[in-house]
């Protein structure tokens, strides 16, 4: 199985001067802990990074420190993560069936997760990651007035690995960009189409490392699991 990482973002909302994925996290840059996770599920075969040029030499370097066993291709991002994703499609070998699809700023994901994901795919041609939403949902107008809240126990928090058959996946995306869909997960263009996604349980620390607070609770994560 082809995996995709979308690793093309500024990290605005970190506040650094950097790609969030090349902050130290316990030692190694974020996306390292990501492409780990990557490397030690059976699933994975191949490997996309998709990233900025000025990034791409530090991801190499990264890539290379890890030793990893399973082919990393670079792919050039794109304005949004819209765009990247879909320069990471058409980077797929011609007849590629089924692609997974992973933020690199996902940096917690566990090997189980890509293979649960991996192999409901096998039966389905659009899935993702999701966890029940904790807190009550308020949707908002623009003064800051509630205006209804959805019932809580049909809410889930999106994640990704996300997967898809990609001649499906394609379709969509040009789609999207014929009707100017702006979209924040792969999900969503595939929603719009008409198409069925399917839950997969995700995991409650497969959070976005975001803000500061996120890189701190990412930490405080891997420390428990490494012991
Ligand atoms: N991403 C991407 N290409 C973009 C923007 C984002 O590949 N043009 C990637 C990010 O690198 C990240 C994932 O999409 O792995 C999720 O995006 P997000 O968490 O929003 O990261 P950033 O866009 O970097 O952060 P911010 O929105 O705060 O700037
Ligand atoms: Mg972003």
């Amino acid at each position: 199985m082809h995996l995709l990482i979308p690793a093309a973002g500024s990290g605005r909302r970190m506040g650094s001067s950097r790609n969030k994925l090349l902050l130290d996290l316990l030692g190694k840059p974020l996306i390292a802990w990501t492409l780990l996770a990557a490397e030690a599920s059976p699933t994975i075969e191949q490997i996309g990074i998709i990233g900025q040029a000025e990034d791409w030499k530090a991801f190499d370097a990264i890539a290379t420190s890890l030793n990893l066993s399973k082919p990393v291709e670079f792919i050039q991002g794109g304005a949004t993560r819209q765009e990247s994703v879909y320069n990471g499609l058409q980077s797929l070998p011609r007849y590629t069936e089924h692609v997974l699809i992973h933020d690199g700023a996902r940096c917690l994901a566990t090997p189980d997760l890509f293979d649960r994901c991996a192999d409901v795919l096998i039966s389905c041609d659009g899935l993702i990651a999701a966890i029940p939403v904790k807190d009550t949902i308020k949707v908002v107008d623009a003064v800051g007035v509630i205006q209804h809240t959805p019932e809580r126990s049909r809410l889930w928090a999106a994640q990704t690995p996300q997967g898809f058959s990609v001649p499906l996946l394609k379709k969509c995306h040009d789609q999207g960009k014929q009707n100017g869909w702006e979209v924040t997960d792969d999900a969503a263009l595939f929603e719009q189409c008409g198409l069925a996604v399917h839950i997969v349980e995700g995991e409650e620390t497969n959070l976005k490392v975001t803000t500061p607070v996120d890189l701190a609770i990412a930490e405080f994560i891997l420390r428990q699991r490494l012991g």
